[in-house]
């Protein structure tokens, strides 16, 4: 794969995760908002396990194939590792990453890699979706909606979760992410995001969720969700949870 020349989040991630599939662009990037904030890797695992803990729900609730919008890099911990009997469709805009995840996987016929938009599931190759997440829209599936938030308006985001809400069959689990406010005191690291990243106060994500319902555990700093063991001692930069479509 040719070399990128711009650092992107995701590979980015991968460096804190300890992955192999990021290059001296993304660590010089990830290193500059380190500078800016403080280290992250701690987070991102904290993150990343809390992903792990929402799969193994979804799975237990019965869950056998997944859509996974804002993919990212799809290792160390990520959907089809952690449903390892599930069909997992792994989605982004990214064309580089799209090209990165479709390498990683080209072995797998129960994974896949392709384009989607997380503001239109439209966009996503329909032979591709019934493919890897067999009976969309008929029974429940996972769906994945994670790093995503934060750089979609409100009424974007509000739109795709109620589009997403349709789409599905009742009894479907979404699993979903918010940046909360830490980044506030660092404004170096919080002009690095760009001006699309925006920050949001716990109050304000139930509203955004619209028919979505919570699960009991709510929408929680990711280390609180459902912890095995003591939580992580993380700041609480991510909150998230599983919401549903309820059944019947
Ligand atoms: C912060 S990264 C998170 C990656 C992954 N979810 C993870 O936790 O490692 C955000 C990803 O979302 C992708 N992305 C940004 N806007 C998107 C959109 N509208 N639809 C789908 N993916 C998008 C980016 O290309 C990037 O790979």
């Amino acid at each position: 794969m040719a070399e990128p020349q711009q650092p992107s989040t995701a590979r980015m991630i991968d460096h804190w995760l300890g992955g192999e599939h990021h290059f001296p662009v993304d660590v010089a990037a990830a290193r500059a908002f380190e500078q800016a904030y403080g280290p992250c890797a701690a987070i991102f695992r904290d993150l990343r396990a809390f992903l792990g803990r929402a799969v193994r729900a979804m799975v237990a609730a019965g869950v056998d194939g997944f859509l996974v919008f804002g993919a990212g890099v799809p290792t160390r911990g990520n959907v089809h590792e952690v449903a390892t009997e599930a069909t997992v469709l792994y989605t982004d805009v990214d064309p580089v990453t799209i090209r990165l995840g479709q390498r990683i996987l080209a072995d797998s016929d129960r994974v896949g890699y392709g384009y989607g938009d997380a503001t239109d599931v439209g966009t996503v190759d329909r032979a591709q979706l019934h493919r890897f997440v067999p009976g969309w829209g008929r029974r429940p599936v996972g769906v994945v909606f994670l790093g995503l938030a934060a750089f979609l308006d409100d009424a974007t985001l509000a739109g795709t979760l109620d589009e997403l809400y349709q789409s599905v069959a009742p009894g479907s689990l979404l699993a979903i992410d918010f940046d909360a406010e830490e980044l506030a005191a660092y404004p170096q690291a919080l002009a690095m995001m760009g001006p699309q990243f925006r920050m949001r106060a716990p109050a304000s994500f139930p509203p955004l969720l619209g028919r979505w319902v919570p699960t009991a555990d709510g929408i929680v700093p990711v280390s609180r969700w459902r912890p095995v063991g003591a939580p992580a001692e993380v700041p609480a930069a991510f909150h998230g949870g599983l919401v549903v479509k309820p059944a019947g």
